[in-house]
This record gives C-alpha cells, sequence and structure tokens, in this order.
C-alpha cells in the first residue's frame, strides 16, 4: 500500500517536523565552512515550499556528519542554516539545541510559512540508538512529521523512525516520494530492454542488488574493479589489480545464475592498464581479454577500455530503461575517466528512462556536466543499494500508509 504522502495532509497553522538529509560536502575555505554540493538541499525545497504555501511552520531536522553522540561544533548545522535561507529568500532561524525548551520557544513566536532548522540529531547518542525519550522529545516540537530524508531512510534512527511512533501523523515529503517512484515504482515494470550498469570497486558490496536485479533485468554491463574479480573466476588475468580473492566463488555463482536466468551479464572486454597511479598517468589499452591475454603481469587496470566503450554503448543505445550504479573506472583522475564518461554520454544520448542509483556515479555524472540529461538522480547512497536490494527502509516502514 502506498505511504501517506505530504500532499495528503491539512497543516495549515500546524507545527511540522521535517526530518530533511542535509548531509551535504564541505569544505573549509579561509576559516569559514562553504558547502560543495547543495543539491541535497535544493532538492528538499519543493517539500517546503509546499509547506510553507499550505500555512505550516517549518521546523527542520537533520543530521550531519558522524559525531558520535556528542556535541562537537566541527558537525554544527548552522552554516547549512545560513545556505538554505539564501536559497529560500526568506529567513531560517536556527535552534542551537535539538530539543527542549530553546526551540520550544522559538517554535511558539514562528508564524505560518516561517521554517527552523534545528542542531544536529546526531549531538545525541539517542538519535542512533533510536532512543524513545528522544524519539518523544523530537515528537513533542510538532504535529505532524513528514520525512523527506531519502539519504537516511535505511537507519532505524530516532529522527527517521522512531519520532513515527509518537506523533499524530507521519508522511512521506515530495523528495521521499519521488525517489521511491523511480527506485522503486519505475523498476517494477521497466520499459524494456532493462538494463544496469554496475560498477564499483567490490562485488561484495553489490551482491544483494545484483541477486535482487537478476529476477528483473535483462543486461547487466559491469564495470569497475569488482570486474576483475570475475577475471579472476575465470581464469583471466589480472596483474596487479584489485581482485576479492574470496569473492571468486561468489563470482562464479553469479555467472551461473545469469545463465541459468538468460541474463546478458557482460564483463569489459579489454581495459585501461597503468603502472602509475596519478593525474598524469598514460594508461595503456590491454588488447581483446581472453585466458592467455589478460591484464599484463605487473599492471594495473584502472578503467574499461576503448573496444568495451564501444560495445557497451551500443547495447546502452538499445535500452528502454538504464538503472546506473557505481563508476566503471578510477574517473576522479582525469587519464582513468574515459570509460565512466563514454558511458555517460552514451545513457544522456539514449532516449531510456535512465536512473542514477546514488553514490559515486552521481558524482561522475554531475562532473561531466551530464546530470541534466538524466531522467532522474538519486539523493541516496546507502539508502538506494538497499532500496534496490530490496528491503525495506526503516524510515519509509515507518511512516503512515495513505
Ligand atoms: C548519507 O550521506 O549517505 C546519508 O546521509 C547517511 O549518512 P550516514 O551513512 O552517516 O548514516
Amino acid at each position: 500500500m502506498a505511504k501517506l504522502s505530504v500532499r495528503d495532509i491539512e497543516v495549515a497553522g500546524k507545527r511540522v517536523v521535517v526530518r530533511v538529509d542535509f548531509n551535504v560536502p564541505t569544505e573549509e575555505h579561509e576559516g569559514a565552512t562553504r558547502i560543495t554540493d547543495d543539491t541535497r538541499i535544493r532538492e528538499s525545497l519543493p517539500t517546503i515550499g509546499l509547506l510553507r504555501e499550505k500555512g505550516a511552520k517549518v521546523i527542520l531536522m537533520a543530521h550531519f556528519g558522524r559525531p558520535k553522540g556528542e556535541r562537537n561544533l566541527k558537525y554544527t548545522l548552522r552554516p547549512v542554516a545560513e545556505h538554505l535561507q539564501g536559497l529560500l529568500q526568506h529567513s531560517v532561524l536556527f535552534s542551537e539545541e535539538t530539543t527542549g525548551d530553546v526551540p520550544a520557544q522559538l517554535i511558539a513566536q514562528m508564524r505560518d510559512g516561517d521554517v527552523l532548522l534545528l542542531e544536529n540529531v546526531r549531538f545525541h547518542a539517542e538519535e542512533e540508538a533510536n532512543g524513545e525519550g528522544f524519539s518523544q522529545a523530537l515528537a513533542q516540537l510538532g504535529d505532524v512529521f513528514v520525512n523527506d530524508a531519502f539519504g537516511a531512510a535505511h537507519r532505524a534512527h530516532a529522527s527517521t523512525a522512531g519520532i513515527a511512533r509518537f506523533v499524530g501523523r507521519a508522511a512521506m515529503g515530495l523528495l521521499m516520494e519521488k525517489e521511491l517512484q523511480y527506485l522503486e515504482g519505475e523498476l517494477e515494470k521497466p520499459a524494456r530492454p532493462f538494463l544496469v550498469i554496475l560498477g564499483g570497486s567490490k562485488v561484495s558490496d553489490k551482491i544483494g542488488v545484483i541477486k535482487a536485479l537478476m529476477k528483473r533485468a535483462d543486461v547487466f554491463l559491469v564495470g569497475g574493479a569488482m570486474a576483475y574479480t570475475f577475471y579472476r573466476a575465470l581464469g583471466i588475468g589480472t596483474g596487479k589489480s584489485r581482485v576479492e580473492a574470496d569473492k571468486v566463488d561468489l563470482a562464479l555463482e553469479i555467472l551461473a545464475l545469469a545463465k541459468e536466468k538468460g541474463v546478458k551479464f557482460l564483463l569489459p572486454v579489454d581495459n585501461l592498464e597503468t603502472q602509475e597511479f596519478s593525474a598524469t598517468a598514460q594508461p595503456r589499452a590491454t588488447p581483446l581479454l581472453s585466458k592467455e591475454n589478460g591484464i599484463s603481469e605487473g599492471w594495473e587496470a584502472v578503467d574499461i577500455g576503448p573496444q568495451t566503450i564501444t560495445l557497451y554503448s551500443e547495447e546502452i543505445a538499445k535500452a528502454g530503461t538504464i538503472l546506473w550504479n557505481g563508476p566503471v573506472g578510477v574517473f576522479e583522475l582525469p587519464p582513468f575517466a574515459k570509460g565512466t564518461r563514454g558511458l555517460a554520454e552514451a545513457v544522456a544520448a539514449s532516449g531510456a528512462v535512465s536512473i542514477i542509483g546514488g553514490g559515486d556515479s552521481v558524482t561522475a555524472v554531475k562532473q561531466f556536466g551530464l546530470a541534466d540529461r538524466m531522467t532522474f538522480i538519486s539523493t541516496g547512497g546507502g539508502a538506494s543499494l538497499e532500496l534496490l536490494e530490496g528491503k525495506v527502509l526503516p524510515g519509509v516502514a515507518a511512516l503512515n500508509e495513505k
């Protein structure tokens, strides 16, 4: 059954406590904290805007970093409140305390449409322990709870799940709704062929996703260091490349499963290999790989090769739905970014429904300036992986049914 949405509830004049994911990357610049990517903050604006329009008092709560249950001002959300104020063009109150009299007094002075951000919920050990007392203290600040923090929905914490037990109504926000629509709804009956691009360094990180998607996908394109564990399983030389030696049996199991299900499961047919791991390295392409012809002794593979880019791009051009999780090379270093860029360009040009499932692949697509050409880009890392694995997210489960 569908969850209750923020669109379905009456909020005029009410205090609405909204959990958002403001866990954004920052850097210190001339003594000030600068947000280097504010996507998550921007993505929460539709929900905040809707609530303000409907005349709610909007009380935002979020975590930032991992302060381990202690008040540590390195992880204060104050710079985020200032940033949000600029985006909203409306003042954003900031409460230095997360619960208790300090926020309660500020909230009492709020007018309908006003916005307040509470200090980092993770300054309290009870947050991650999903403590009842803290959940209740958060719930007391509002009349209604809205969870829009998709990126943190895989955590069963007080502010993501516990609070829902102590409020009148618990609904999902617009971002949460959109994430679930693309990462769940859209993939239930995908336009076919349904193609999955899987990269990243470890097979072990993606095993749950592979097994879950094997039931639904038509084609898998594998890249990144996880491919080399499959090579090892197939007896192809891996040189000095990263291999999870203890996952070779698992790789064989996956290959057998693909065969049994008639799923096309492609591994790179060539790679770029290097002896130097730096931004000025000049990697060379391996020949077409075979049992006799693997990655060279003493060399490390760092990207898919040109023949693989062509082969994979042809598959991508035929796809109806594309789900991408994980880069296919060390794209952070320009000499090793060609493969990931090539596939991103092919996805952008494909005309398919393209869903970028969180984490490093999102960073890559943004870095190449291709984010606007994708159908949907998830704001969740761990959360999107767990959802794709078919797991129930505690932050979603806790919400009321429609
Ligand atoms: C994220 O950045 O992936 C989420 O905000 C969750 O953060 P966490 O991994 O510290 O729980």
